[in-house]
């Protein structure tokens, strides 16, 4: 028994010890060089890029050289771009865990953006459902760049009905509401939904996805965004200044929780029996773990109850992208603008993305 006992407690302070070490090389930030001026040339493209994790300031417009397709890719003159968090939680290498696959100390890749809406400019060999000039949306790496090289599996049509400026606010955002909705919380007509945080990025679309599924919404948003949120279609919408949606009478088949501010048991006090509650958006300020934290809450209390719990990551994959296409020809789905930045202005647009209160999303205009 002794000899247990004294084996587990080596077993916990090298344990310890262990995460320790890992996080402490997790953490390590070197501060950022000053970096050479470039200029634009023949070939070269403007691009927001960075060489090391940190605030809005690490991140610098250079010129560098255009890329070129390969085989299966397009070459894509990106007309418009949007931010999403995920471009300030890439920018800060935050929470430190994100580093053990995008770079310990400094990242690997210099590109910074994802959600993109241009014009194809040239295609490579083995392309065969697209051609120069059609205009495509998707989400890569790097699209805060004049020019982007991307799969051509990987986008989908630009709807004709849409600017650029709009098409560029769908990826992330849209997908993520409709995965949300469809995929993890099984709506169907005549369920009875709410919406956290309905009048974000994820949640404007996730509002008007959900009418467009059939079913009764309701929004939780700030009294400045009530009008916006019920223009959306929203059928009722909850001034969290004012009302507290856990501890209204109504219970919901499904909560979509953007924001993830309330605990996962005052959540569930909201839902019919075998309601759903899809965690997409948590606090993001710890460190270590960000959002990441809800996710452990999730599973450990997902254990003690009833009600499916889900946790997800969205796949952004042009399947959806046309499905979301195929809602904003049909009038169903709009996308609401906040504001537009130019691409040198890119550090701007995140840092007021970063303060949690954007109307709809922020888009960066990059050619007319
Ligand atoms: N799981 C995934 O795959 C996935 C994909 C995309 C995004 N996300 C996450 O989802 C979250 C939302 O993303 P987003 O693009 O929608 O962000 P966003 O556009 O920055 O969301 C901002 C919105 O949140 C609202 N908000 C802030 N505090 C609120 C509160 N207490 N109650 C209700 N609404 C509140 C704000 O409204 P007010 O100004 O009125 O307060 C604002 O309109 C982020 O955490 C993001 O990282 C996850």
């Amino acid at each position: 028994m002794r000899k247990l006992y004294r084996i587990t407690r080596w077993f916990l302070g090298i344990l310890a010890i262990a995460i320790i070490v890992l996080g402490s090389v997790l953490a390590y930030t070197p501060s950022c060089p000053e970096s050479p001026e470039t200029t634009a040339q023949t070939g070269s493209m403007a691009a927001i890029q960075r060489r090391c994790y940190g605030p809005p300031q690490v991140l610098e417009l250079v010129h560098v050289p255009r890329p070129a397709p390969a085989a299966g890719q397009l070459l894509v003159k990106v007309h418009a771009a949007s931010v999403n968090p995920l471009d300030w939680h890439v920018m800060r290498g935050k929470p430190y865990v994100m580093r053990m696959d995008s770079g310990i100390g400094v990242p690997k890749n210099a590109g910074m953006g994802y959600d993109f809406s241009g014009s194809v400019e040239s295609v490579g060999a083995a392309v065969t459902k697209f051609k120069i000039g059609d205009d495509v949306f998707g989400g890569r790496r790097g699209a805060f760049a004049e020019y982007l090289v991307v799969d051509e599996a990987d986008v989908a049509r630009k709807p004709a009905n849409a600017s650029h400026t709009d098409a560029a606010a769908v990826p992330i955002a849209a997908v993520t509401a409709l995965q949300a909705l469809r995929n993890e919380g099984h709506l169907t007509a005549g369920q009875k939904v709410l919406i956290n945080g309905a009048s974000g990025g994820v949640g404007t679309y996730a509002v008007q996805i959900a009418k467009a599924l059939g079913a009764e919404v309701t929004g939780v948003c700030s009294t400045r965004n009530v009008g916006l949120v019920a223009s959306l279609g929203a059928d009722r919408v909850l001034d969290y200044k004012n009302v507290d949606f856990t501890r209204d009478a109504a219970r919901y088949d499904l909560v979509v929780d953007t924001v993830g501010n309330r605990s996962i048991g005052e959540v569930l006090g909201v839902l019919q029996p075998q309601g759903i509650y899809v965690v997409v958006g948590a606090p993001g300020n710890d460190p270590w773990l960000g959002p990441l934290s809800k996710l452990l809450a999730a599973k450990v209390r997902g254990a003690f109850t009833d009600h499916p719990l889900k946790f997800f990551i969205a796949d952004l994959n042009a399947r959806d992208l046309g499905e979301i296409a195929n809602l904003m020809l049909s009038g169903r789905v709009k996308s609401v603008i906040d504001r537009a930045y130019p691409l040198a202005q890119v550090p701007q647009a995140i840092a007021y993305l970063e303060e949690g209160h954007a109307r709809g999303k922020v888009v960066i205009s990059i050619s007319p």
